[in-house]
């Protein structure tokens, strides 16, 4: 335990959420969850850039909340907050946005990438990465876990604090990202990614019938019943890594041999990845039918997360000249 690390990460509320989240996000915080003290938010003022409808993003910040709780987030210990619950957060962007130099944030991926696909850019948009900066330095965090396309963010984040700290004085701690790689790339039903976007995710919270449907889509090459496979490059086979654990060697000689049909292997993958969910999907239906209890746990996690802000923007607005 390393009860004086800080850790937190942040999750924007942008779509059902999918085993592809799961694996590649939520489930390493509960790794972390033990060895340091731990803030989770949803990223809700991250999502406005995307949602403008006030109901669906109430219903997908809930369902961010509920979903940590579900795959077992420790709220006992664990910080879980809405990020527009402590609007400290958009404070200190505004303070950080005059340090920031246009030309860094024009380096961006996510901005880059929507400039080369033609999009729209906002000022939100542009912006992402000093909210983001300002999410993490907030509450002195020392570690962000992200997936590899967040490590820019995090860049972004330590060369603002060494602008304010060297403009106003030594106020921020420099966040380190910690990057899974072990986790590695979760494949989609049609092998890219599994993205909201491409369409090719198993969500989360689907029903049993609706996973096994899904699973039985995952596309495969044309090997026949009888033919020897290679579980190196099937999709089916890359998702038994995370939930036919137990049967993964056994299901490696059968591809090897041909003495198992890609109709088969999926059926196993629906089977253990129903099994796998059903405790969860049990979980989330009872926060479902009971959302005072969801609210009342992400109050807790506001007054927490608000009153280190407010320590923290007290000695920042000191450094600036404002009343503290
Ligand atoms: N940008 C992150 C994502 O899209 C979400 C996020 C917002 C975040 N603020 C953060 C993650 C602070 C870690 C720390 O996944």
């Amino acid at each position: 335990m390393n009860p004086q690390k800080r850790l937190l990460t942040g999750a924007k509320p942008s779509g059902d959420i999918h085993i592809g989240n799961y694996l590649g996000m939520m489930r390493p915080v509960l790794e972390l969850q033990d060895n340091y003290e731990t803030f989770v938010f949803v990223a809700d003022f991250h999502a406005l850039n995307q949602i403008q409808d006030p109901k669906e993003m109430h219903r997908l910040s809930l369902e961010i909340a509920k979903a940590y709780i579900a795959i077992g987030l420790d709220t006992s210990k664990v910080t879980l907050f809405r990020q527009s619950d402590v609007p400290k957060h958009a404070e200190l962007t505004w303070i950080l946005n005059t340090l920031t130099p246009m030309s860094l944030l024009e380096l961006a991926h996510a901005y880059k990438d929507a400039v080369a696909k033609g999009k729209p850019v906002h000022v939100g948009l542009f912006d992402y990465p000093v909210l983001m900066a300002a999410d993490i330095i907030l509450y002195d965090t020392q570690i962000v876990p992200v997936g590899s396309d967040q490590k820019q963010h995090v860049e972004i984040a330590r060369e603002l604090v060494r602008y304010f700290n060297r403009i106003f004085g030594a106020t921020f701690v420099e966040p380190q990202e910690l990057i899974r790689e072990e986790v590695g790339i979760i494949p989609g039903l049609d092998g890219r990614k599994m993205s909201k976007s491409y369409g090719n995710v198993i969500g989360l919270f689907d029903s049993p019938e609706k996973t096994k449907e899904r699973v039985m889509t995952i596309v495969t090459d044309s090997r026949g019943q009888n033919d020897p496979k290679d579980p190196a490059t099937c999709n089916i086979f890359a998702l038994h890594k995370f939930f036919s654990a137990d049967i993964l060697s056994e299901l490696d000689t059968r591809y090897r041999e041909g003495t198992i049909s890609y109709k088969e292997s999926k059926e196993i993958l629906a089977e253990n990845l129903n099994a796998y969910l059903a405790p969860i999907r049990a979980k989330k239906a009872e926060l479902d039918a009971n959302e005072d209890q969801v609210l009342a746990i992400l109050e807790t996690g506001r007054q927490k997360a608000e009153a280190l802000a407010s320590e923290k923007m007290k000695l920042v607005r000191e450094r600036c000249g404002f009343r503290a």
